[in-house]
């Protein structure tokens, strides 16, 4: 494997094979920030299966995760949409058959599009609750018993490298906009905030067993869907002197935190979020779009109009 293409999902001080003879089980693995995270620990050592909507999409980025690494497995479900539970519980269940258990989840799925209150019809803003919280909550329950297992065969006691390495571990990929909140992201932040907080009560009934349950909150990623998606709301786009590290981050810099999560380095983080974004959310407010100057876009134009929404 070139050392240059590694170097774009991973950066160079993590050891090879922390995570070998594990299994992540990803939803939304064929996009652009779980696909990294994932592929980072196939890097590492770790077999993967990764589910999504997109049948072709996602086998195909199943295949280019298995290229990684020289006997990674990787397996990739398309056809298999969060909001459906026994779809999603049928796709763990043959992961765990193939590839043996599941010690490490990213709950990752997420559906998004700009759009105002008055543009978003009880159906969409269901639509992003569905996929992104009731989603997430899918995610959790169809691998919890996985989980539990695997915690218990890797507890940590904090002074030593776990023999066996480390397991029952979930990450779920949120946000930053909620913190503050955005317009034409209603339904993506009460979602996100539903999911920042399914995640902190899993780490209380779960720690217990063994379990950690932490968020990682990207923030404007370069050359993903959601950065193309909401720059030009979040004011970034053209301007990244908002952004105190002064540039987009990488997909790499999200899985870096991801292995740090995972990886013995995480041990004790239970019920943490990680920010990856460069001190942005800190930095942004809603006046500083200028596609969409606060709040006079919301008061000049003809608001019914979607069409100056969705072409975003
Ligand atoms: C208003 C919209 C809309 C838009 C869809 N809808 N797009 N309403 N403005 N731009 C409405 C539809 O009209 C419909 O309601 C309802 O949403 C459901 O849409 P469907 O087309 O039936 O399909 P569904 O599969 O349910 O749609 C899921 C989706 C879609 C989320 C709405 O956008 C999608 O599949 N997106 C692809 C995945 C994606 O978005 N990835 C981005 C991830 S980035 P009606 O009532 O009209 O029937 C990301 C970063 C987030 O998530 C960070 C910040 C939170």
């Amino acid at each position: 494997m070139a050392d240059n293409e590694r170097a774009k999902y991973l950066s160079s001080n993590w050891r090879d094979g922390i995570f070998a003879g594990k299994v992540v089980f990803c939803t939304g693995g064929a996009g652009d920030i779980c696909s990294a995270q994932v592929r980072a620990l196939v890097y590492l050592g770790a077999d993967a299966c990764i589910i999504g909507r997109n049948v072709e999409k996602t086998e195909r980025m199943a295949r280019s995760m298995a290229e990684s690494r020289p006997e990674a497995k990787v397996l990739g479900f398309g056809a298999v949409d969060v909001r459906d539970y026994d779809s999603l519980k049928s796709a763990v269940d043959r992961c765990v058959k193939e590839l043996g258990g599941i010690d490490f989840v990213i709950a990752g799925a997420a559906g998004n599009f700009l759009a105002p209150i008055t543009q978003l019809s009880p159906k969409a803003f269901r639509s992003v609750i569905d996929i992104d919280l009731i989603g997430s909550y899918h995610t959790l329950k169809a691998t919890l018993s996985y989980l539990e297992r695997s915690a218990a065969k890797h507890r940590s006691d904090g002074l030593t490298t776990p023999s066996k390495g480390t397991g029952g571990r979930i990450i779920f990929v949120s946000a930053t906009l909620q913190y503050r909140g955005i317009p034409l992201q209603t339904h993506g932040c009460v979602a996100k905030a539903g999911i920042d907080t399914l995640s902190a009560q899993v780490a209380i009934e779960f720690g217990p067993r063994g379990i950690t349950s932490n968020i990682v909150a990207p923030g404007p990623i370069a050359e993903t869907e959601g950065v193309k998606r909401l720059a030009r709301v979040e004011g970034l786009d053209g301007d990244l002197s908002r952004i105190p590290a002064g540039r987009f981050g990488s997909v790499k810099e999200v899985a870096d935190a991801t292995i740090f999560l995972f990886a013995d380095t995480g041990s004790y983080v239970n019920g943490a979020t990680v920010v990856v974004d460069g001190g942005s959310w800190r930095t942004q407010g809603v006046s500083d779009s200028k596609a969409f100057p606060y709040p006079g876009f919301l008061l000049s134009r003809n608001i019914d109009d979607n069409a100056q929404y969705t072409k975003l």
